[in-house]
């Protein structure tokens, strides 16, 4: 955990060392989802010619080897950027016997993550993409599922460079970087990963348009268990969720992200259901012993062993399995873990699924012990109607949210509220159209 105002200067940081696009879109997504509540409407007529080629890029299939995998794959729209494919707590591969060894996150709001740093005055690593901080920009980290054999595994950068010049994306390619655009390679790659960059900057994964979001604005009411969630969450001596998942806005005015991109180990066990652990040696030499080491693997500091980026919330009922390794099937798993992975006795196994922990009563030991964060977590106390409000209030941080989809208890109408009615839609038709949803943005 860390001081909000930290984030915010760090959020300038990034704004300033990257690309115009970045400075020019998430201002322009603040300003107006501050301001009004809600997002504009996102389509891509607003698009630049690189934030353009970025998103074709995104979806485009002939960029793996085989052929069939896009960077959408993984990270569906629908599922707010996350894997569809629930079969498997982490996702398989352009090959489909080759499964990565993590849940694959969402990238939404991850522009905001600034580059990974140390911050002395309170002891924390900040930022960086992957849940190991491995990589410090957007454009660093696309190029590397482009060229792991476990994900769209290309044998290297001339042949993902080989595979746009022949592919659906040439001539706008051409057409943003110019006629040589494909000459020289290292130069066509580094352009290549800005244009997928550039589309990841858009407002389209920031749209800051959840319920929470509506409620903050003063626009919506949260029901009385979303309220009692939203406390419970807040409150250092309840779910002291907000310590780390941060609630409130920065003081520049960037909507509550719900993660300080801190560093953490709460513990999460290894999961038995990992396909990783069955993969080929030449792909995984421990098997089912292969330890994961997070942060500590980046920075090399043991302290950090067993630390997971904190993940943003938003649009947390979507993305499920949780947790870097999906350990956990549902959000009611993890927040019962918060509460109870402390109290609980240890499982005899310690490759128990969360399923079966939860039917036994049981925790299995975490995979990484030495580092877990046993002061800010654990031992909550909190009542399961407690971790059930909590659970409710996250289905607030669901992007897309407009009035009509929230459910009203009918009531008799009276003469004032047919007249009220017919203000109300009065007054709709002259305000811009409410954001649409994901799965309309990008009909199949
Ligand atoms: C085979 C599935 C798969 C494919 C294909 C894939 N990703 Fe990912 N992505 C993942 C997984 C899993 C992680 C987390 C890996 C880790 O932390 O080690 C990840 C992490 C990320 C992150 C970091 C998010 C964060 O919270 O730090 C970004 C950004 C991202 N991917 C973008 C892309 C882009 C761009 C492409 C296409 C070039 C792509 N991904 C292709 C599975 C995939
Ligand atoms: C000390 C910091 C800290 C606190 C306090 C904390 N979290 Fe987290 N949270 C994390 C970290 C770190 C991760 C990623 C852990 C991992 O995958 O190993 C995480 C992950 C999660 C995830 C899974 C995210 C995903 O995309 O899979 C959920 C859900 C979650 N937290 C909810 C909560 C709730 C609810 C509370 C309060 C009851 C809470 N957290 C308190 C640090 C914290």
């Amino acid at each position: 955990m860390k001081q909000v105002a930290i984030i915010a200067f760090d959020i300038l940081r990034t704004g300033i060392r990257t690309t115009s696009h970045f400075a020019l879109v998430l201002p322009l997504t603040i300003g107006t989802a501050h301001s009004v509540g809600l997002s504009p409407s996102i389509d891509d007529s607003h698009f630049t010619p690189l934030q353009l080629l970025g998103k074709n890029l995104f979806f485009d299939t002939s960029l793996s080897n085989p052929t069939g995998q896009s960077c959408a794959s993984c990270h569906t729209p629908e599922n707010a950027f996350t894997d569809p494919d629930k079969s498997s707590p982490t996702s398989a591969g352009a090959d489909p016997n080759l499964f990565l060894n993590r849940n694959a996150p969402t990238i939404m709001y991850m522009a905001y993550s600034p580059a990974l740093h140390y911050n002395a005055d309170d002891d924390t690593n900040v930022g960086g993409q992957f849940w190991d901080g491995r990589t410090d920009s957007l454009e660093e980290q696309a190029k590397q599922p482009l060229l792991n054999p476990l994900e769209m595994a290309n044998p290297s950068k001339a042949a993902v460079i080989d595979s746009v010049q022949n592919g659906p994306n040439a001539e706008l390619f051409k057409s943003v970087f110019g006629m040589d655009a494909f000459t020289d390679t290292e130069t066509a790659y580094d352009n290549l990963v800005h244009a997928l960059a550039g589309y990841e900057r858009t407002a389209v994964f920031a749209p800051f348009s959840s319920k929470f979001d509506a409620y903050v604005a003063g626009n919506a009411e949260l029901t009385p268990a979303e309220q009692a969630g939203l406390e419970l969450f807040n409150d250092p001596a309840k779910g002291n969720c907000a310590a780390c998942h941060i609630s409130t806005p920065s003081p520049d005015g960037t909507p509550a992200l719900f993660t300080d991109f801190t560093y953490d180990n709460i513990g999460i066990p290894k999961n038995p259901d990992n396909p990783f652990y069955s993969l080929p040696a030449q792909y995984n030499p421990d098997g089912a012993k292969a330890l994961d080491l997070g942060l500590g693997k980046t920075t090399g500091d043991p302290d950090t062993n067993g630390q997971f980026k904190v993940s943003t919330l938003r649009n947390i009922s979507l993305t499920g399995p949780y947790g870097h390794n999906g350990y956990f099937d549902t959000l009611e798993q993890i927040v019962d873990f918060y509460n109870t992975s402390d109290v609980k006795p240890e499982c005899s196994d310690p490759l128990t699924s969360a399923a079966l922990a939860t039917t036994l009563g049981c925790w299995p030991a975490a995979e990484y012990v030495a580092t877990v964060n046993h002061d800010e977590l654990g031992n909550l106390g909190l009542t399961s109607e407690e971790v059930s409000d909590i659970v409710t209030f996250l289905g607030t941080l669901e992007d897309g949210w407009t009035e009509a989809r929230a459910t009203t208890v009918g009531e008799p109408p009276t003469l004032a509220m047919i007249v009220l009615g017919l203000l109300g839609l009065r007054l709709a038709y002259r305000l811009p159209r409410p954001p649409k949803r994901y799965s309309e943005r990008y009909p199949d």
